[in-house]
């Protein structure tokens, strides 16, 4: 394995939030791959345009049922490596994949899906809710994959999606700039690390490029490293405006995220993570950028991101 370089790769889940940075990335990096998407014959037809144009910049196309072990079977061959970016609810599904990939004569490396909150930061982390199926991807690549190697790609929060105060959790922060709105937690001097999408992309792609360093890791890699007040200080000078900030302590998001899972209502999820985030959840005395050979200067950097949401945001991005 310490020659082994990746040349024929598998993406699934590639069409996702997430998956079409990843996708969209790795076409553009001239990695000389060939790559090939798994998707599922709704996603096909749904989303035809974007597959006629990464067909056009030489992607291949397998459609085919993600829980399928004869499709996925299929799939892996000649395949060396696979990148997941299926969404929560398929991550209990990447048990059989990567069981499948174990029992399968070719693939050699597999990067489950994370692209998000370091799941074993501290000793809380065992117990926060949203971080179990992913707990138990780890647990089942600790102790049953033997000849594939995984690499898992820890994200933190994306910056793009972060910036928003979303609808009936605004108190756990973000920024609406249409109203000149701000909400902290606390006093908003607590550092976050983020990534913006497109610099997940760009990580992943890099990994491709790093195996040997990359086998056996969670790595944690960032764009940039911030305080909401500093998030808060670039809308004010990019728009010209003062915003209003409202403070809410730690405690009360704490109070907040109690009741939201004790109303199963889907806004828990966000509370948990937002809390982590402001907790210290994505600090690190060193990230591991440098491991994947990114430089600072090929990162989106904090400007770059308030221009993009003020500009329309992710949900504005092409691929
Ligand atoms: N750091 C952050 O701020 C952040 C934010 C959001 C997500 N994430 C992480 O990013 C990863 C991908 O999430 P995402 O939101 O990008 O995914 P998503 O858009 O919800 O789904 C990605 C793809 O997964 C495939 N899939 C198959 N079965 C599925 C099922 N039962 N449920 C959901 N998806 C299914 C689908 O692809 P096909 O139809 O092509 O098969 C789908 O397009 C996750 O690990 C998530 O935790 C992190």
């Amino acid at each position: 394995m310490t020659s082994f370089k990746p040349s024929n790769v598998l993406i699934l889940g590639g069409t996702g939030t997430i998956g079409k940075y990843i996708t969209a990335s790795i076409l553009r990096a001239n990695l000389s791959l060939n790559v090939t998407l798994f998707t599922s014959p709704n996603t096909a037809a749904a989303k035809t345009d974007l597959l006629n144009n990464w067909k056009s910049q030489g992607l291949s196309i397998i459609i085919g049922d993600i829980t399928s072990d004869a499709d996925i079977t299929a799939a892996y061959r000649g395949i060396d490596t696979v990148i997941s970016a299926v969404g929560r609810g398929a991550l209990q599904v990447q048990i059989n994949l990567l069981r499948l990939a174990e029992a399968s004569d070719s693939v050699q490396w597999f990067l489950p899906s994370e692209y998000g909150t370091d799941i074993e930061h501290n000793e809380k982390s065992p117990n926060e809710k949203p971080h179990q199926l992913k707990l138990k991807v780890r647990k089942f690549v600790r102790e049953e994959i033997k000849r594939v190697k995984v690499t898992y790609v820890v994200t933190g929060p994306y910056f793009d999606m972060w910036v928003n105060a979303h609808p009936g959790v605004e108190r756990a922060g973000g920024f609406i700039p249409e109203k000149k709105e701000a909400y902290v937690i606390e006093d908003g001097e607590g550092k976050i690390g983020f990534c913006t999408m497109w610099d997940v992309g760009k990580f992943v792609a890099a990994t491709l490029r790093h195996p040997q360093e990359s086998f056996g890791k969670a790595l944690k890699v960032q764009s940039f490293v911030v305080t909401p007040n500093k998030v808060l200080a670039e809308y004010e000078k990019q728009t010209g405006s003062q915003f209003k900030v409202t403070k809410t302590p730690l405690d009360e998001i704490r109070r907040l995220e109690a009741k939201a899972w004790e109303d199963g209502v889907p806004t828990a999820t966000a509370f948990t993570l937002r809390r982590i985030w402001a907790e210290g959840g994505t600090l690190y005395d060193k990230n591991d950028n440098d491991v994947v050979g990114v430089k600072p200067k090929e990162l989106d950097t904090l400007a770059d991101g308030v221009r993009k949401a003020l500009a329309g945001g992710y949900k504005s991005d092409t691929f």
